[in-house]
């Protein structure tokens, strides 16, 4: 982020949460800004924009913070290699003309952009109730490969699949992708639902996540980022990183922290709380990645 928002927000941001409150934010920013000038790669990750919910209650800006952060983002100095929304892009509905609407919408939101290396996946909202088909008339295949740079990305389309699976066909041409791949070269992988058994009474998990971990497990430089549980979370499985990224519209609570997993209410007295983006670069010469989370700003 740089001079392109007034650091009067920046300042505004003080009190909303995480390492930005005990931290000079326009200085992390610039710092994140910095890295991201740099050669190595760098990218940022945009998860459960939930395009199309509209209670009030959790978060009376729903047509608005999408289009802050892409505003942000416009604005920074330097731009990321790419960006990628982690799935959840727009909100369920069983309607399927209103979910074409929803995808429709987004798509010209996110066509706003100003960076236009834009990469897409469905989660579960998208995806899960007509097994992707809108969402691929919108967006394109949900699992896919591409590089950047010296990385190798893998996006796997675990939301899909109603049962929460990955399912065997997939996971053979997983299979067939890292196996093209040398052990020790960097390794990214996207899904929306993690990959492990995060809390699976709340579906915060995938059936056959395991199976995947263990065809990426002999790769030493493996890194997986998703969504769907809206919080920053941090496992290992192994060697294996997995980040959780914040949702871009509303929190949800710690896994297993109350009974029911139900959206967190809006705070008037600290907007956009729980809510926002990351940038991830890779760690110079060490395994996994610096990441950077940015709170949307109220302007
Ligand atoms: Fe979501």
């Amino acid at each position: 982020m740089d001079k392109g928002i007034d650091r009067r927000d920046f300042l505004k941001l003080i009190g909303i949460g995480g390492a930005l409150i005990v931290m000079d934010t326009g200085r992390l920013a610039g710092a994140a800004d910095n890295k991201m000038a740099q050669d190595t790669l760098s990218f940022i990750q945009l998860s459960d924009t939930h395009w199309g919910f509209n209670d009030p209650k959790i978060n009376p800006d729903f047509a608005g913070t999408l289009r802050k952060a892409i505003a942000q983002i416009n604005s920074m100095k330097s731009q990321p290699d790419f960006i990628i929304f982690s799935g959840d892009v727009t909100h369920t509905t069983d309607d399927p003309k209103e979910r074409r609407r929803r995808m429709g919408e987004a798509r010209e939101i996110i066509g706003g952009l100003r960076l236009k290396n834009v990469k897409m996946m469905p989660g579960e909202h998208d995806a899960g109730l007509d097994n992707g088909e809108a969402f691929q008339e919108y967006f394109g295949t949900t699992h896919y490969t591409f590089q950047q740079k010296d990385v190798n990305f893998i996006v796997v389309d675990n939301a899909s699949d109603s049962t929460s699976s990955i399912g065997d066909t997939q996971l053979q041409w997983l299979s067939a992708e890292m196996e093209k791949l040398d052990k020790d070269s960097r390794i990214v992988v996207f899904t929306h639902r993690p990959l492990f058994e995060l809390y699976p009474q709340w579906d915060w998990w995938t059936r056959d996540g395991a199976k995947a971990i263990d065809i990426l497990m002999p790769y030493k430089n493996v890194v997986v980022f998703y969504g769907h549980i809206h919080q920053e979370h941090h496992h290992m499985t192994g060697h294996i990183a997995h980040h959780a990224a914040r949702g871009m519209l509303f929190p949800l609570p710690a896994p297993g922290s109350v009974p029911k997993r139900v959206q967190i209410p809006w705070d008037n007295d600290q907007p956009y709380k729980g809510v926002g983006y990351r940038s991830a670069v890779p760690k110079k010469d060490a395994y996994g990645y610096d990441l950077t989370e940015f709170p949307i700003i109220k302007v």
